[in-house]
């Protein structure tokens, strides 16, 4: 799978027509500043397709990028992160969660992206569970990897392997994109 083109079409923090017009929706989920928006620049080989940035809670709205002229990556904002206000933090939560899980939504692929380094997460246990326990079908990548030497990945994966309970790890950088010829593979099989 190649991608061609890629451009952004709208954000969105509630219901939208967008939802309804039939394309393949892959989103992007995960702790704020996990590196969900710098995964998606990497995946479509675009510097600044989507806005990043080294704090966290950057991303606020739920964005759509029109792939190929053919499906969209959607990014989300980040979960878990205490520093923003708590109004704002549970509105957040809200929104991720009405994407996840609302009927009016329908999701075709969802992307789980924890960090490599700092592991498994509370928040990251949560939605885990919130996604098997819904039937849920999605992929777990490991982002950041490039800041664990190549030595200690392996024992790395193997500690993710067993907190999470998954063997199908994918591990990335979107610093250096290693792994994105997997992950491109493993989304559209
Ligand atoms: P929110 O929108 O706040 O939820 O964050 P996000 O998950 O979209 O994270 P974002 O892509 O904005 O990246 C957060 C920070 O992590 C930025 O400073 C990125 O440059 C950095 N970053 C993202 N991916 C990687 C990676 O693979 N390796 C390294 N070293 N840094 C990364
Ligand atoms: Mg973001």
């Amino acid at each position: 799978m190649e991608i061609k083109t890629a451009k952004f079409i709208k954000g969105i923090k509630g219901t939208d027509e967008i939802l309804n017009d039939g394309k393949i929706k892959i989103a992007f989920i995960g702790r704020s500043n996990v590196g969900k928006s710098s995964l998606i620049n990497s995946l479509t080989n675009k510097k600044n397709l989507v806005k990043s940035s080294s704090l966290p809670g950057k991303t606020r709205e739920i964005n759509f990028f029109l792939i190929n002229e053919d499906f969209y990556f959607v990014d989300l904002p980040g979960y878990g992160f205490a520093k923003i206000e708590n109004k704002q933090r549970e509105k957040l939560r809200k929104l991720i969660l009405w994407y996840l899980f609302s009927e009016e939504v329908l999701n075709d692929k969802i992307i789980l992206i924890i960090d490599f380094k700092v592991g498994l997460s509370k928040f990251d246990s949560e939605m885990l569970y919130l996604l098997r326990e819904s039937d849920i079908d999605y992929i777990l990548v490991a982002n950041k990897i490039d800041k664990i030497s190549k030595g200690n990945r392996l024992n790395q994966l193997k500690k993710l392997e067993s907190e999470t309970g998954e063997k199908n790890i994918i591990l990335y950088s979107s610093k250096t994109n290693e792994g994105r010829e997997d992950l491109l593979l493993k989304i559209f099989s």
